[in-house]
Protein backbone atom coordinates (compact mmCIF):
# COMPACT_ATOMS: atom_id res chain seq x y z
CA UNK A 1 0.00 0.00 0.00
CA UNK A 2 1.05 3.50 -0.70
CA UNK A 3 -0.37 6.78 0.16
CA UNK A 4 0.58 10.25 -0.75
CA UNK A 5 -1.16 13.82 0.84
CA UNK A 6 -0.05 16.50 -1.66
CA UNK A 7 -0.66 19.17 -0.07
CA UNK A 8 1.11 21.02 2.45
CA UNK A 9 0.80 23.06 5.81
CA UNK A 10 -2.13 20.92 6.62
CA UNK A 11 -0.66 17.98 8.68
CA UNK A 12 0.32 15.99 5.69
CA UNK A 13 3.65 14.69 7.01
CA UNK A 14 2.50 14.41 10.74
CA UNK A 15 -0.47 12.24 9.88
CA UNK A 16 2.05 10.04 7.58
CA UNK A 17 3.39 9.51 10.81
CA UNK A 18 0.88 8.67 13.22
CA UNK A 19 -0.50 6.50 10.16
CA UNK A 20 3.55 4.78 10.45
CA UNK A 21 3.00 4.64 14.14
CA UNK A 22 -0.03 2.45 13.64
CA UNK A 23 1.54 0.33 10.57
CA UNK A 24 4.85 -0.43 12.72
CA UNK A 25 2.98 -1.17 16.30
CA UNK A 26 0.42 -3.80 14.01
CA UNK A 27 3.61 -5.22 12.84
CA UNK A 28 4.16 -3.76 8.96
CA UNK A 29 7.14 -3.61 8.17
CA UNK A 30 6.94 0.47 7.09
CA UNK A 31 8.82 2.56 3.72
CA UNK A 32 8.87 6.52 4.43
CA UNK A 33 9.67 7.70 0.88
CA UNK A 34 10.34 10.90 1.64
CA UNK A 35 9.93 13.01 -1.68
CA UNK A 36 10.27 16.54 -0.04
CA UNK A 37 13.19 18.31 -0.80
CA UNK A 38 13.15 19.84 3.01
CA UNK A 39 13.59 15.88 4.42
CA UNK A 40 11.27 16.60 7.25
CA UNK A 41 10.68 12.90 7.01
CA UNK A 42 14.28 11.61 6.74
CA UNK A 43 15.23 14.00 9.98
CA UNK A 44 11.86 12.63 11.92
CA UNK A 45 13.67 9.05 11.09
CA UNK A 46 17.25 9.82 11.93
CA UNK A 47 15.39 10.91 15.15
CA UNK A 48 13.58 8.01 16.48
CA UNK A 49 17.26 6.43 15.68
CA UNK A 50 18.66 8.92 18.02
CA UNK A 51 16.17 8.14 20.72
CA UNK A 52 16.26 4.82 20.36
CA UNK A 53 12.90 4.76 19.23
CA UNK A 54 12.98 3.29 15.58
CA UNK A 55 12.02 -0.31 14.68
CA UNK A 56 13.83 -2.55 12.28
CA UNK A 57 10.87 -2.70 10.41
CA UNK A 58 10.61 0.79 9.31
CA UNK A 59 13.07 2.08 6.51
CA UNK A 60 13.44 5.26 4.94
CA UNK A 61 14.28 5.83 1.26
CA UNK A 62 15.16 9.65 0.74
CA UNK A 63 13.78 10.01 -3.30
CA UNK A 64 15.15 13.54 -4.83
CA UNK A 65 13.43 12.53 -8.49
CA UNK A 66 10.14 11.33 -9.49
CA UNK A 67 11.89 8.09 -10.52
CA UNK A 68 13.25 7.63 -7.17
CA UNK A 69 9.93 7.81 -5.77
CA UNK A 70 8.63 5.43 -7.97
CA UNK A 71 11.43 3.56 -8.10
CA UNK A 72 11.11 3.08 -4.73
CA UNK A 73 7.38 2.61 -3.81
CA UNK A 74 7.74 -0.20 -6.48
CA UNK A 75 10.44 -1.98 -4.95
CA UNK A 76 8.94 -1.48 -1.23
CA UNK A 77 5.60 -2.93 -2.06
CA UNK A 78 4.78 -6.24 -0.82
CA UNK A 79 2.83 -8.29 1.57
CA UNK A 80 2.59 -6.93 5.06
CA UNK A 81 4.41 -3.42 4.15
CA UNK A 82 3.02 -0.16 3.77
CA UNK A 83 4.65 2.51 1.92
CA UNK A 84 4.52 6.04 2.72
CA UNK A 85 4.94 8.52 0.45
CA UNK A 86 4.97 12.20 1.40
CA UNK A 87 5.40 14.79 -0.90
CA UNK A 88 6.00 18.80 -0.73
CA UNK A 89 3.13 20.86 -0.39
CA UNK A 90 3.93 22.17 -3.97
CA UNK A 91 2.64 20.99 -7.31
CA UNK A 92 5.75 19.47 -9.25
CA UNK A 93 7.40 16.73 -10.85
CA UNK A 94 8.09 14.96 -7.92
CA UNK A 95 4.20 15.68 -6.54
CA UNK A 96 2.74 13.50 -9.61
CA UNK A 97 5.08 10.71 -9.22
CA UNK A 98 4.08 10.35 -5.91
CA UNK A 99 0.48 10.02 -7.32
CA UNK A 100 0.97 7.86 -10.26
CA UNK A 101 2.97 5.44 -7.78
CA UNK A 102 0.03 5.13 -5.19
CA UNK A 103 -2.25 2.51 -4.71
CA UNK A 104 -4.61 4.96 -2.30
CA UNK A 105 -4.50 8.83 -2.31
CA UNK A 106 -4.74 10.10 1.58
CA UNK A 107 -5.81 14.08 1.58
CA UNK A 108 -5.61 15.89 4.65
CA UNK A 109 -8.20 18.16 4.99
CA UNK A 110 -7.76 21.44 7.04
CA UNK A 111 -10.61 23.44 7.85
CA UNK A 112 -9.99 26.39 5.74
CA UNK A 113 -11.06 27.48 2.49
CA UNK A 114 -7.83 27.65 1.16
CA UNK A 115 -7.04 24.16 1.93
CA UNK A 116 -10.47 22.89 1.07
CA UNK A 117 -9.85 24.30 -2.31
CA UNK A 118 -6.54 22.69 -2.49
CA UNK A 119 -7.60 19.14 -2.40
CA UNK A 120 -10.28 19.65 -4.51
CA UNK A 121 -7.95 20.96 -7.28
CA UNK A 122 -6.25 17.61 -5.83
CA UNK A 123 -9.13 15.17 -6.65
CA UNK A 124 -10.74 16.97 -9.76
CA UNK A 125 -7.40 17.67 -12.08
CA UNK A 126 -4.21 15.72 -10.43
CA UNK A 127 -5.70 12.75 -9.55
CA UNK A 128 -7.25 12.33 -13.14
CA UNK A 129 -3.88 13.57 -15.02
CA UNK A 130 -2.38 10.31 -12.75
CA UNK A 131 -4.94 8.05 -13.91
CA UNK A 132 -4.47 8.76 -17.64
CA UNK A 133 -1.00 8.11 -17.92
CA UNK A 134 -0.45 4.90 -15.49
CA UNK A 135 -3.92 3.27 -16.62
CA UNK A 136 -5.37 2.34 -13.54
CA UNK A 137 -7.88 4.02 -10.93
CA UNK A 138 -6.42 5.70 -7.91
CA UNK A 139 -8.94 5.73 -5.43
CA UNK A 140 -8.54 9.05 -3.04
CA UNK A 141 -9.97 9.65 0.65
CA UNK A 142 -9.96 12.63 2.62
CA UNK A 143 -8.97 12.80 6.37
CA UNK A 144 -10.08 15.86 8.32
CA UNK A 145 -6.86 16.72 10.46
CA UNK A 146 -5.96 19.43 12.87
CA UNK A 147 -9.89 19.56 14.47
CA UNK A 148 -10.91 21.84 17.37
CA UNK A 149 -14.10 22.01 19.11
CA UNK A 150 -14.17 25.24 17.05
CA UNK A 151 -13.71 23.14 13.69
CA UNK A 152 -17.38 20.86 14.87
CA UNK A 153 -19.50 23.99 15.74
CA UNK A 154 -18.66 26.83 13.73
CA UNK A 155 -21.73 27.78 11.11
CA UNK A 156 -19.26 29.31 8.91
CA UNK A 157 -18.01 25.64 8.07
CA UNK A 158 -21.42 24.68 6.38
CA UNK A 159 -19.97 25.78 3.56
CA UNK A 160 -16.82 23.93 3.36
CA UNK A 161 -18.53 21.04 4.79
CA UNK A 162 -21.39 21.56 1.36
CA UNK A 163 -18.20 21.62 -0.80
CA UNK A 164 -16.59 18.38 0.53
CA UNK A 165 -19.50 17.03 -0.06
CA UNK A 166 -20.52 17.69 -3.70
CA UNK A 167 -16.75 16.85 -4.46
CA UNK A 168 -17.65 13.36 -3.92
CA UNK A 169 -14.90 12.32 -2.45
CA UNK A 170 -15.24 9.75 0.24
CA UNK A 171 -14.63 11.13 3.94
CA UNK A 172 -12.83 8.93 6.49
CA UNK A 173 -14.98 8.38 8.84
CA UNK A 174 -12.54 9.07 11.78
CA UNK A 175 -10.73 12.18 11.87
CA UNK A 176 -7.71 13.27 13.81
CA UNK A 177 -7.90 16.52 16.41
CA UNK A 178 -5.45 19.11 17.16
CA UNK A 179 -3.51 17.46 20.09
CA UNK A 180 -0.06 17.66 21.66
CA UNK A 181 0.73 14.25 21.04
CA UNK A 182 0.66 14.67 17.35
CA UNK A 183 3.29 17.99 17.60
CA UNK A 184 5.51 15.61 19.52
CA UNK A 185 5.97 13.75 16.37
CA UNK A 186 8.60 16.12 15.19
CA UNK A 187 10.77 14.39 17.90
CA UNK A 188 12.22 11.21 18.34
CA UNK A 189 8.63 9.33 18.99
CA UNK A 190 6.19 7.63 17.64
CA UNK A 191 2.55 7.37 18.84
CA UNK A 192 3.34 4.69 21.08
CA UNK A 193 6.82 5.75 22.40
CA UNK A 194 6.57 8.07 25.00
CA UNK A 195 6.03 7.38 28.74
CA UNK A 196 2.42 8.29 28.82
CA UNK A 197 1.27 7.82 25.09
CA UNK A 198 -2.05 9.61 24.52
CA UNK A 199 -4.84 7.17 24.36
CA UNK A 200 -6.96 9.42 22.25
CA UNK A 201 -4.65 10.11 19.43
CA UNK A 202 -4.10 6.52 19.36
CA UNK A 203 -7.39 5.15 18.90
CA UNK A 204 -8.30 8.11 16.56
CA UNK A 205 -5.37 7.30 14.60
CA UNK A 206 -5.74 3.41 14.39
CA UNK A 207 -9.12 4.50 13.56
CA UNK A 208 -8.16 6.62 10.36
CA UNK A 209 -5.35 4.01 9.22
CA UNK A 210 -8.69 1.23 9.22
CA UNK A 211 -10.35 3.85 7.20
CA UNK A 212 -7.61 4.34 4.47
CA UNK A 213 -7.75 0.70 4.87
CA UNK A 214 -11.17 0.38 3.85
CA UNK A 215 -10.87 2.10 1.19
CA UNK A 216 -8.76 0.73 -0.44
CA UNK A 217 -10.05 -2.95 -0.12
CA UNK A 218 -13.69 -1.51 -1.18
CA UNK A 219 -11.76 0.41 -4.24
CA UNK A 220 -10.23 -2.89 -5.58
CA UNK A 221 -13.30 -5.02 -5.14
CA UNK A 222 -15.14 -2.51 -7.19
CA UNK A 223 -12.80 -2.71 -10.06
CA UNK A 224 -12.08 -6.48 -9.93
N1 LIG B 1 -3.36 16.87 14.34
C1 LIG B 1 -2.48 17.82 14.71
N2 LIG B 1 -2.53 18.37 15.95
C2 LIG B 1 -1.67 19.33 16.32
N3 LIG B 1 -0.70 19.82 15.54
C3 LIG B 1 -0.58 19.33 14.29
C4 LIG B 1 -1.46 18.30 13.81
N4 LIG B 1 -1.10 18.02 12.53
C5 LIG B 1 -0.06 18.82 12.25
N5 LIG B 1 0.26 19.62 13.28
C6 LIG B 1 1.33 20.65 13.29
O1 LIG B 1 1.15 21.49 12.16
C7 LIG B 1 2.41 21.82 11.57
C8 LIG B 1 2.44 21.40 10.11
O2 LIG B 1 2.33 20.00 10.05
P1 LIG B 1 3.09 19.12 8.95
O3 LIG B 1 2.66 17.72 9.18
O4 LIG B 1 4.54 19.39 8.92
O5 LIG B 1 2.41 19.67 7.60
P2 LIG B 1 2.81 19.40 6.07
O6 LIG B 1 3.64 18.18 6.00
O7 LIG B 1 1.50 19.23 5.38
O8 LIG B 1 3.53 20.62 5.64
C9 LIG B 1 3.46 21.16 12.44
O9 LIG B 1 3.92 22.09 13.38
C10 LIG B 1 2.71 20.04 13.14
O10 LIG B 1 3.26 19.71 14.38
MG1 LIG C 1 5.50 17.88 5.14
Amino acid sequence: MSAVIPKGGTGKSTMLRALASVALHRGYSVTLIDGDRRQNMSRWFQMLGDAGNRPDSLQLVSAMTPQEIVEAAVRHNSERSVVLIDTEGTTNDNLMAGLYAADIVVVPIYFALDDVTAAIQVTDHYIPLAVESRGRPLPTVFVLTKQTIIDGRARALTELRAIIQANGTPVAEHMLHNRVAYRDLQTGQTLYTPTEPDAKAIAESEGVFDDVLKTFIEATRHVA
